[in-house]
């Protein structure tokens, strides 16, 4: 298949990026006239994904461990094509909002599922931790288990607990990767969701939203989602090293494959070519449906963009 060369991309894509900046700026104008429930971000310092991929961090392979799993797989090569639709390119390039909820999809949900559940007893759920941050919860929770504390105490114990949980997100855990990038808006966002989904009383009343660049937008989800799996650089593997479990790099993928390409791969699956006999094969890479196109676009102008670096 012919692939546009690197620069016709960065043409048709960085020209228009451009053009929005000017556009971002008019619209944060704007956005003071008017629009007062919309938190003001300050502008996140975007950065290249680095280094090796978080699997690879933590010494694991995708057969070893369930962090990035979403339990869909692509379908099957033998299958008739019918090739979704891809309408990504209407809001690309405008900044845009988004919730609580949204970050949770783009950072946490690939290893945490949509339900904060996780999979134990690799990827612990997040319900209890964020309970915990509530004094009214640890004053209940106390109560129940027939060794009652003050409200000051359950003050205390709620605070230390918030403490542990800005501190996971900032610096990870032990297999978690560490989430330092996220500004206060973003985390004060993520974490008034993480409330709603643990239930915490008063937690729909504390729901927030941000605006965010694109560039921003596909940096959380490459940072949160797909550098899980892919490490920042390396070499395109050829089928044969595809079967054997090698994940192609994220410096690549913008320049190997089209931007409609890469939303497919995402959201619905495609076959990829294995082996030394290149077999066409369903892959080993999840299926992301709960990923919007114009998310994975963002992430594959961001990759563009700001290309993935080896660690510093
Ligand atoms: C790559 C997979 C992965 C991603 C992405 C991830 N986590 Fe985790 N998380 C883990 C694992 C694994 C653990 C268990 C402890 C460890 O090994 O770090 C964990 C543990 C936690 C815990 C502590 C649970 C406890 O019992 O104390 C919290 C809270 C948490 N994650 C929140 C989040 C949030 C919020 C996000 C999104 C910003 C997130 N995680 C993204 C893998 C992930
Ligand atoms: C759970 C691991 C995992 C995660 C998370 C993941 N990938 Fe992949 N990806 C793979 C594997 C493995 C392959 C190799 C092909 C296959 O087995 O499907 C791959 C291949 C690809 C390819 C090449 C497909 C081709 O045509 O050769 C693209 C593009 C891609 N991934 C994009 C992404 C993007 C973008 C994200 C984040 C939204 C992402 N991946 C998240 C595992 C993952």
């Amino acid at each position: 298949m012919a692939r546009p060369s690197l620069r016709s991309w960065l043409f048709v894509v960085v020209g228009p990026f451009l053009c929005v900046f000017g556009s971002i700026v008019f619209a944060d104008v704007r956005h003071k006239g008017h629009s007062r429930s919309t938190v003001e971000p300050l502008p996140p310092a975007v950065t290249p994904v680095r280094g090796p991929s978080n699997l690879e961090r933590v010494g694991l392979r995708m057969d070893t461990s369930g962090m990035g799993r979403t339990g869909l797989w692509g379908p099957p090569p033998t299958d008739p094509v019918s090739l979704p639709s891809i309408t990504y390119s209407e809001d690309i390039t405008r900044p845009s909002r988004l919730s609580g909820a949204d970050l949770y999809r783009l950072d946490c949900q690939a290893c945490h599922q949509a339900d904060g559940g996780g999979s134990p007893p690799e990827i612990n759920a997040i319900i209890d931790p964020v309970r915990a941050t509530s004094a009214v919860v640890m004053l209940e929770r106390m109560k129940k288990i027939g060794r009652p504390i003050t409200a000051a105490f359950a003050q205390q114990l709620a605070t230390a607990s918030r403490k542990d949980l800005l501190g996971r997100l900032k610096n990870g855990g032990q297999k978690m990767p560490p989430f330092g990038h996220l500004t206060g808006k973003e985390v004060q966002a993520l974490v008034a969701y993480l409330e709603l989904l643990a239930r915490v009383p008063g937690a729909e009343k504390r729901q927030l939203a941000v605006t965010e660049p694109v560039v921003r937008i596909g940096e959380l989800l490459a940072k949160g989602t797909c550098h899980i799996c892919h490490a920042a650089t390396g070499r395109w593997p050829d089928p044969e090293e595809l079967l054997q479990g090698a994940v192609p790099p994220l410096g690549s993928i913008a320049t190997e494959r089209s931007i409609v390409q890469v939303i497919r791969k995402v959201r619905y699956g495609a076959p990829v070519v294995m082996g030394r006999a290149s077999v066409s094969s369903r892959g080993r890479m999840p299926v992301f449906n709960y990923l919007k196109d114009d998310e994975v676009a963002s992430a594959y102008l961001y990759l563009l963009i700001y290309p993935p670096k080896r660690p510093e």
